[in-house]
């Protein structure tokens, strides 16, 4: 028998998974004690069956992480002979490497504390390199949440579209969405400041004159990688600018800082909760979690 343990940062994605695999739920109880240390429940005396583990990592990252080690290692604890490790976002994920001397590779020092609290298997969506995954000794499944993507715009009837990839990073990405919607794709080059952050994009002539643009990324966190990008795409004539992500961060107004750059919409998936997830990748994950059960 299996059930699905829902964790406080993924209740409405773990409630719709659930119903998708017509499975037995628990909701984790959570809370944070005065002194900022977080506490977890699992409602439970025992739970000696296989586990699936639904906790996303977005901001407030360390928090959300010490609450899953500490449901991992619980789960282990009341008997949970395996579990999956289902983390829609992986924080941390864009440290994959020492860019600079000394500098930490956050995204192995995860892999390794997700495996040592109790994960048999890892599950995420569109890690930021999937050569991450190698970091971990345990099964990991890096899933693609392009699917939902494509088929929202699809439902939605979108004329004209132009698929853009706003770096060469979200290309592959962007490319699963055009072929969903049989349109064309290209991408921007971007380079960052690794001290200062600021992102320059090279504008480059694309015909899209009079097109609905629908500009595709992983994370969309500030929002500058997107508004460099809509802003050369409106001066280029683009009809109508959506904004989508698998990963909605939004941090630091990042919302109207594409919107002033000429963004009519902003999308996520749920892989993060927020005002813009409309876009669910229930589907994508029960389907995954089938083939894999
Ligand atoms: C980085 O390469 C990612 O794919 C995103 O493009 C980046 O994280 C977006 O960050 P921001 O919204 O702050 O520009």
């Amino acid at each position: 028998m299996v059930e699905v343990l829902i964790g406080p940062a993924s209740r409405e994605l773990g409630v719709k998974v659930t119903q998708e695999l017509n499975l037995k739920s628990i909701l984790v109880e959570s809370k944070v004690f005065p002194d900022g240390e977080s506490y977890i429940r699992i409602p439970e005396e025992k739970i000696d069956r296989e586990i699936i583990l639904i906790q996303s990592t977005y901001p407030p990252q360390n928090k959300h992480l010490i609450e899953l080690f500490l449901m991992l290692d619980a789960a282990k604890d009341l008997g949970a002979e395996k579990i999956t490790a289902v983390v829609p976002y992986l924080a941390y994920a864009r440290q994959d490497k020492r860019f600079r001397p000394g500098e930490a590779i956050s995204v192995k020092a995860l892999a390794k504390l997700i495996e040592k609290a109790g994960a048999d298997k890892f599950i995420t969506f569109n890690i930021h390199k999937e050569k991450s995954l190698e970091f971990f000794n345990i099964n990991s499944i890096n899933l693609s949440g392009a699917p939902a993507i494509g088929s929202y715009f699809l439902q939605k009837g979108v004329v004209n579209p132009y698929v853009v990839a706003p770096d060469e990073g979200a290309y592959n990405l962007a490319l699963e969405v055009s072929k969903i919607l049989n349109c064309e794709c290209t991408y921007f080059e971007k380079k960052r400041d690794r001290i200062t952050g600021v992102v320059k994009t090279e504008a480059k002539e694309l015909d899209i004159k009079g097109k609905t643009a629908i500009i595709v990324d992983d994370i969309i966190s500030t929002g500058s990688t997107i508004a460099n990008v809509a802003e050369i795409l409106k001066s280029q004539g683009a009809k109508k600018i959506y904004a989508v992500c698998i990963h909605p961060i939004l941090i630091n107004d990042a919302q109207n800082r594409m919107k002033m750059a000429g963004v009519d919409e902003i999308l996520g998936t749920d892989c993060i909760p927020s005002e813009i997830s409309k876009i669910t990748v229930s589907k994508v994950l029960a389907e995954a979690l089938k083939r894999e059960l």
